[in-house]
């Protein structure tokens, strides 16, 4: 296990990957994709990515909905899918994703410890919303902060800096956490104290500034901030 970190007063959390599962809305309506629902998650997940970075070069914003709407669609014209119905349903389903399953309980302890605790995501506040009122987190969140106040996404600076606003504390007082490599990665070189929970492995990124540790699930992440 890591040694844990000092000095921490707000505990921010990534949304897509790191508290909601990502894969589920694919895996959820597995008795329509058959087989087809890993590639179709994956290739839904990597191409929203992508389009999220390009608008952001590009100087072209639109909100995580609709970079959502515009990958699924990629994702299913590429497995030659076209079922309307299918694709609304997997809509919806992204919108109300699962949580992962240890996520109540360890929001809860880090309450009990006294850090503040929020999300700061790519999402739409609206879709934020939703995926956090049927998690049940509502509770368990001091804040949930969207990048659609700057108009622009990850890994932009202006968006990390929306959390040091919120809390007004300085970015070496705020653990991020985030399942995503290069969201770590570069939250760590905008100056966050940063734990990778890297759920599926992933090798360390081949970018500057490395995350001040590793965990597997956020069920490690109490123990760290002195919050078992
Ligand atoms: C988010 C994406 C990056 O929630 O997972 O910001």
């Amino acid at each position: 296990m890591m040694g844990k970190l000092e000095g921490i007063r707000a505990c921010v959390f990534d949304a897509y990957g790191t508290l909601f599962d990502v894969n589920a809305a694919a895996a959820n309506a597995r008795d329509a994709l058959g087989p087809a629902w890993q590639p179709l998650a994956e290739i839904w997940r990597t191409k929203q990515l992508q389009y999220t970075w390009l608008h952001s070069l590009m100087g072209r914003h639109v909100d995580f909905w609709q970079v959502t709407e515009d990958a699924l669609d990629f994702a299913l014209a590429s497995l030659k899918i076209a079922d309307d119905g299918l694709r609304r349903r997997l809509l919806d389903l992204y919108f109300e994703l699962d949580a992962y399953p240890e996520v109540r309980a360890v929001l809860a302890k880090l309450g009990a410890a006294g850090l503040d605790r929020a999300i700061l995501s790519n999402g739409s506040p609206e879709m934020l919303a939703a995926a956090v009122r049927s998690a049940g987190l509502g509770e368990s969140l001091e804040a949930v902060l969207s990048v659609e106040a700057v108009g622009v996404f990850k890994p932009s600076p202006r968006v990390y800096q929306l959390a040091v606003d919120r809390f007004k504390v300085a970015p070496g007082e705020i653990c991020f956490v985030s399942s995503n490599g290069w969201d770590a990665f570069a939250a760590k070189a905008f100056g966050f104290r940063v734990l990778w929970c890297n759920r599926s492995g992933q090798p360390p990124e081949r970018m500057p500034e490395a995350p001040d540790g590793e965990i597997k699930t956020l069920a490690e992440l109490p123990a760290c901030l002195g919050a078992a």
